[in-house]
């Protein structure tokens, strides 16, 4: 394992009342000791196959890799049509490993195509990728793990109308990778009809943890990314949180202090990761802390309305919009922090006009500027006594990415049974898909439109037109 945990910060001795006390982890032995036996148990079954992709996928793999890898060579750009857990996975490993300006740098330096991931339904969007891509060189990736999703079938069928009015039917086909789950659903019926080029997801993969099966792996293999890497830094991470000691299993070990930090009422929780390359690292693990926790019930059918709000924050960047929050508002927040010790690049800062004022500048790089901002707003939340963790990434590359992300998938899962809740439904999104599909008309769904025309009509309280 490679990634770094410090969570000095969290614990009473360090900030006082508002941490958890060293004892905690006696006291709480017993539930700790249920959490992780419960998420062991399931490793490879039903919700949980995701723990075993990073050793269950070699029969493929190689496939994957070449096939993928010859569409990123005809490419110029590559398109993700997914929503959720089929996009914010791509999304956020792309971002962390390509070139910080990847689409806007020339082909022969680029060596990949451009990329889009189209995770919305907006109309000026779409007409905005139009206007970006040539139909001639894009090709296109629809993910929906049950294939139903409005939101990407409607992207799939306005571009698969555009594809084969630019190009034929024929060679339209061709542009199109499908990734669904196999043998179930309308994506999947219409990938087969058409003879698009298909990817499996596990029957019992989840949309937020999938980013290690063909979801993520075929942006990854078409963009040139080391496909193999990412899975050997998220294996790394899995045999770490296989460790029954808490003091030494990383996930377990975040995942009781968020669940302490619930129970006194810090019920938000920010990921600050201080790397621009990190930025979408926060918006997938929002995704799958959100989704995974926000529960109405437990698995004993009790009410009890449990979740911790994830927010992003960016570090530097934030520490100018929200810092000032987090050091003097509510104690109603856990900040972690994501450190970079190693960045791909160093930028000194020059000062060719000797300027007094800069002084104190000059000579340094922008890399010891980045880490003493982390530092002092670590310094300065903590002597708030603010609750706040470190996670340390020696440098950012596919390996430290993939242990990230097998870290928050497992954190996730420890912290659902911890809160003995069902970690990997979300029946409150399925509940929005299912009042979307009554609205468009879709057969099936008569009585949820007549459950929504029932609904007491909100006119009351408006104000403007
Ligand atoms: O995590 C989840 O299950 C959801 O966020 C889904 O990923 C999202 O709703 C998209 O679903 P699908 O992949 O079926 O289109």
């Amino acid at each position: 394992m490679k990634l770094r945990f410090d969570y000095n910060n969290m614990m009473r001795e360090t900030i006082g009342e508002r941490g958890i006390p060293e004892k905690a982890f006696s006291d709480e032995s017993a539930s700790i000791k249920q959490a992780f036996e419960t998420v062991m148990a399931n490793r490879g079954k039903g919700w949980q196959e995701w723990c075993e992709l990073p050793f269950s996928q070699g029969g493929y793999i190689d496939e994957l890799i070449t096939y993928c890898g010859s569409i990123g060579q005809k490419a110029d750009s590559f398109v993700v049509l997914g929503i959720g857990g089929s996009a914010l996975g791509p999304l956020a490993v792309a971002s962390a490993l390509l070139h910080f300006r990847h689409n806007e740098l020339p082909a022969q330096v680029r060596k990949a195509p451009k990329l889009y991931v189209e995770d919305n339904v907006d109309p000026e969007r779409m007409h905005a990728l139009f206007d970006v891509i040539d139909l001639k060189t894009a090709y296109f990736n629809v993910i929906t793990k049950s294939g139903e999703t409005s939101e990407t079938l409607s992207q799939f069928l306005i571009l698969y109308a555009a594809l084969k009015k630019a190009l034929g039917t024929a060679e339209a086909k061709k542009h199109i990778i499908v990734t669904t789950t196999v043998g179930k659903g309308t994506l999947y019926n219409i990938a087969v009809k058409e003879g698009f080029k298909i990817y499996g997801v596990g029957a019992g993969v989840g949309g937020r943890f999938s980013v290690l099966c063909p979801v993520g792996l075929v942006p990854f293999a078409v963009l040139g990314l080391d496909v193999k890497a990412l899975l050997a830094g998220a294996a790394a991470m899995a045999e770490a949180c296989y460790d029954p000691d808490v003091r030494k299993n990383p996930a377990l070990n975040s995942a009781f202090l968020q669940y302490m930090s619930m129970k006194k009422g810090q019920n938000i929780s920010v990921l600050m990761p201080y790397a621009d390359s990190l930025k979408f690292m926060a918006d997938f693990y929002c995704q799958l802390w959100a989704e995974s926790l926000g529960k109405a019930v437990d698995n004993d059918g009790k009410v009890v309305n449990v979740g911790q709000t994830p927010a992003k924050s960016l570090g530097v960047t934030d520490q100018h919009s929200q810092v000032q929050l987090y050091t003097e508002g509510p104690f109603d927040k856990v900040v972690t922090f994501l450190a970079v010790d190693k960045y791909r690049s160093e930028c000194v800062i020059t000062d060719d006009k000797d300027i007094d004022a800069c002084a104190f500048l000059k000579g340094h790089t922008l890399n010891e500027l980045i880490n003493a901002e982390r530092k002092a707003t670590e310094f300065a939340l903590t002597k708030a006594n603010r609750a706040n963790f470190t996670v340390y990434l020696p440098e950012v590359n596919a390996e430290t990415i993939g242990e990230l992300l097998m870290y928050f998938m497992y954190e996730t899962a420890f912290a659902g049974a911890l809160l003995n809740i069902n970690t990997f439904d979300q029946p409150g999104v399925e509940e929005g898909k299912k009042a979307t599909f009554a609205m468009l008309g879709r057969s099936g769904y008569e009585a949820k439109m007549d459950e929504i025309n029932a609904a007491p009509k909100q006119s009351k309280y408006v104000i403007g037109r």
